[in-house]
């Protein structure tokens, strides 16, 4: 375990496996059908590719980055840093995160891509941590449900760090006063 963290919330297994059990439904539930990941850079990152490969249809990948609001905004508003490379008028869209805490990045998200008329729209997170939900977003598709903690690792960060760890853990207290770069 990284030495800045004080547990293991969710093992390298346990995500394989919690992953792979949403791939396989997503499969089932849109048999037939091509589907569109629209991922949220860059947290999606580590999840989409595992996601991506347990997803047995015609897939394409798509991604956005939002610039992030501070936490004292209640409004969500974010700024729209890179867009889709293609269109999603008709297509089956999901849009991959890597976390719904208060769901305004994702209320967000769900307004802006619902304008460009998109087949179907569906939410699918990796992490619900629905404690400190603001917008009542509709999740259709998520693998884990986890208590009000500040988690890192498989594409979740601090300052930027601790993205490219294989397991969710929950960091010490010690590392979010202590650790501002790992330059
Ligand atoms: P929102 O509060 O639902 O809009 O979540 C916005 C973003 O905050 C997520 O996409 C994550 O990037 C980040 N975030 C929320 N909770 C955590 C956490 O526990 N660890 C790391 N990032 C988080
Ligand atoms: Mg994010």
């Amino acid at each position: 375990m990284h030495k800045d963290l004080q547990e293991i919330l969710i093992s390298a297994a346990e995500l394989d496996a919690g992953v792979k059990k949403l791939g396989e439904r997503i499969s089932r539930d849109y048999a037939g059908r091509c589907v569109t990941l629209v991922g949220v850079l860059k947290g999606c990152v580590l999840f989409m590719s595992d996601l991506a490969k347990s997803i047995s249809l015609d897939t394409r990948l798509d991604f956005m980055m939002l610039s992030s609001y501070s936490g004292a905004h209640s409004t969500g508003v974010v700024r729209i840093l890179l867009d889709l490379k293609e269109s999603i008028e008709d297509y089956d869209v999901l849009i991959v995160e890597d976390i719904v805490d208060s769901g305004l990045t994702m209320e967000y998200m769900l307004q802006n891509l619902k304008t460009r008329r998109p087949r179907s729209l569906e939410v699918c997170t990796l992490l619900d941590k629905p404690s400190r939900r603001k917008a009542q977003v509709p999740i259709k598709y998520s693998a884990f449900t986890i208590p009000d903690k500040f988690v890192v690792g498989y594409g979740l960060d601090y300052n930027g760090i601790y993205r490219n760890l294989p397991y969710i853990g929950v960091l010490k207290e010690s590392a979010i006063e202590g650790k501002t770069s790992c330059r």
